[in-house]
Order: C-alpha cells, then structure tokens, then sequence
C-alpha cells in the first residue's frame, strides 16, 4: 500500500501533516464513498498491530462480531490483526485518507498530530488502570476525543491495553540500571525524555521490528504490558523483565471523520452504542488479559522477574519527575492535576 510514509519517508513529520490536512479536505469534498446507496454492506477496514489475544485484539474482534450481528447485511468488518495489514504509523494516515475506517492506535503514537495525549505518557502517573480510567470518563473526555477531528480523525473510545514494564539484561530495580542501554521506545516524545532520565539511549521503532531488534541486539531493552511481551514473544529475548507498573499504554479508537459523517445517522448511532457497549466489555478484563500473560510467562521460566518494593518505586517516580516539568506547559497543569487526581479516588 502506498501511504505518505513510504512516499516522504518517517522524518517529514511537519510535511505530511500539512498534506494530510489537505489531502483530507479533497477526500471529504469527493464524498463519503459509503456503500450503503448501492445495497452493498458498509465496509469498516479495522488494521492493528497486536495479537488476537491481546486486549486490543479480543475487543477488536467482539467488535466485528456485534456489529454483525447487530447491523447483519448492513456493515461488515474486517479486522487485520499483527500488522498484517500496515504498521500504527502508516494506519494513521490510512484512516486520515480513508483507505481504512477505523484504528486503535497507542495514545502514544498520535503525538505527531496532537500534544493533548502526552498526559497518558507520563512516567509514574497512572498508578493503575483504574485511574486511567477514571481520567478518561472525566472533564476532558471530549476535548481529548476531538483533538484530531481537523486532521481527519474522530475519537470514539479509549481501550485499555495495560500498564507497562520494563525488559532487558537486567533488573530494573533502579533508574542507575538503565544507564547507557539502548531502549526500543513507540514514537514519543515523553518517552523519549523518560529514557533520557534513566540515562538510556530512545530509539522509536514500530511494534512489528522490535523482537528481531532485541534478538539481534540492535537495541537492549524496552518497555510494553505483559500481554504485549507474552505474545509477541519478547520474553524470549529478554533475560531480566521488572514489574514496574510505571506507564499506562493505551489506545485511541478513532473512526475517518468523513466515513463518520456520511453514515447514514440510524448507523452511525448503533455504531456508537456499539462501541460504546464493547469498549466497556473489552476494559474490564484487560487487567486479567494481563494477569494471565504474566502467569504464562512465569509458567515459562525464560526469563527472570523483578519487583519493586515501595521504597524502589518512590524513588523510580521520584527519578522520573523532571519529564513531567518538562511537558507541563504543553500538557497544562491542569490536565495533569485532573489525571492525578484519578489516582486519588
Ligand atoms: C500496541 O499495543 O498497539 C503496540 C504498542 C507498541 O508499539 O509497543
């Protein structure tokens, strides 16, 4: 498939944002290209990069199949899980162009188009999926929804994935630890500050190239959820794997803003309560999806698991505060209160 990115190249951020937001307006002015006219079933395109048994996977697939069941012969969905499709990056201007309908990107991929996300990527925020929630459902949800509807991109849910941890050849008990590893981080800028803090060497990288890039050495170390590193098989080529708990990864569910507006309204409405219906259903067991793949990767005996006590975790966060300082104007202090105090229920 030919996308912006393979035209430009990754490093043209500001360009293809700009040819995106035009690009955008020539596709909405041609029409929504929904086939509900001809008797066709709508078609929703749905790529992603994780496993079908992620938490991302299983809610994408219940997705597919209430909407199937419930809009039988007026929507269908494919679903193309594993990045067989297209890597987060590229889906991203796919959905923007419509050569796709819908994504669930990482909040942490979308910070070439907005800043409003960089909130989830703080280090030690979030102390749990709980919170994130809690931030999500609160004041902000709608400013945060509609951040990209101007770059063609309408948020309809957040899906949990889970809470990160660090792997690599040894345990990351303290932030010395991490000193001089060359860390696989997704495309943000505050992660790319938080491997700075620990005295790391960030190197952003789509999901799809990071085991062969851990095999092979070309980078030390990383950061994902259980579920993430159980089934793209990080565990394998990670001696150490520290229970951090010290992120939160998490996923916009947006829809193409000109699909979105063309859809016949009794659609788009059943679609919503769908959505809706589903991301609660698939956020209340992301946390036993990521139960079970740790078990799973205990069961294995591969690799080595560290905790943090308290005091190791205080000192982490402690640690990891200047990455805060340093997108707080961005971000707003007010926006940072409002999701610690999630934290605080
Ligand atoms: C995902 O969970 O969608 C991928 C996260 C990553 O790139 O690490």
């Amino acid at each position: 498939m030919i996308t912006i990115n393979n035209i430009f190249g990754q490093h043209c951020a500001r360009f293809r944002i700009v040819l995106m937001v035009l690009l955008v307006g020539i596709v909405s002015a041609c029409g929504d290209g929904n086939n509900e006219a001809s008797n066709q079933p709508i078609l929703i395109k749905f790529p992603h990069v994780t496993a079908p048994g992620t938490p991302k996977g299983l809610t994408a697939d219940h997705f597919k199949a209430v909407v199937e069941e419930r809009l039988a012969g007026r929507v269908t969905v494919e679903v193309y899980p594993s990045g067989q499709l297209m890597n987060d990056d590229d889906s991203i201007d796919a959905l923007a162009f419509g050569e796709v309908q819908m994504i669930a990107v990482s909040l942490s991929k979308l910070d070439r188009l907005t800043k409003r996300y960089q909130v989830f990527d703080l280090p030690f925020l979030f102390p749990d999926l709980d919170a994130a929630e809690r931030f999500q459902a609160g004041p902000a949800r709608d400013t945060l929804l509609t951040a990209m509807v101007e770059s063609g991109l309408r948020g309809l849910a957040f899906w949990h994935n889970g809470m990160k941890q660090f792997g690599g050849p040894l345990a990351m008990t303290s932030p010395e630890a991490a000193d001089g590893l060359k860390f696989r981080i997704m495309e943000s800028d505050v992660l790319q500050e938080q491997i700075l803090q620990m005295g790391g060497n960030p190197q952003k990288m789509a999901f799809g190239e990071v085991y062969q890039a851990l095999q092979t050495g070309a980078v030390d170390a990383q950061e994902n959820t259980w579920a993430n590193i159980y089934s793209s098989k990080f565990f394998e080529v990670q001696e150490y794997l520290t229970e951090s708990n010290h992120g939160y990864l998490g996923y916009l569910v947006a829809v193409n803003e000109t699909f979105w507006q063309g859809l016949p309204a009794d659609i788009r409405a059943e679609l919503e309560q769908i959505v809706a219906e589903v991301s609660a259903w698939g956020n209340a067991q992301a946390k036993d999806v990521n139960d079970g793949a740790l078990a799973n990767i205990v069961a294995s005996g591969r690799s080595e698991i560290a905790q943090l006590s308290d005091a190791q975790y205080q000192v982490w966060a402690e640690k990891m505060r200047p990455v805060w300082d340093k997108f707080a104007a961005d971000i707003g202090a007010d926006m940072i209160e409002a999701a610690q105090a999630a934290g605080r229920p």
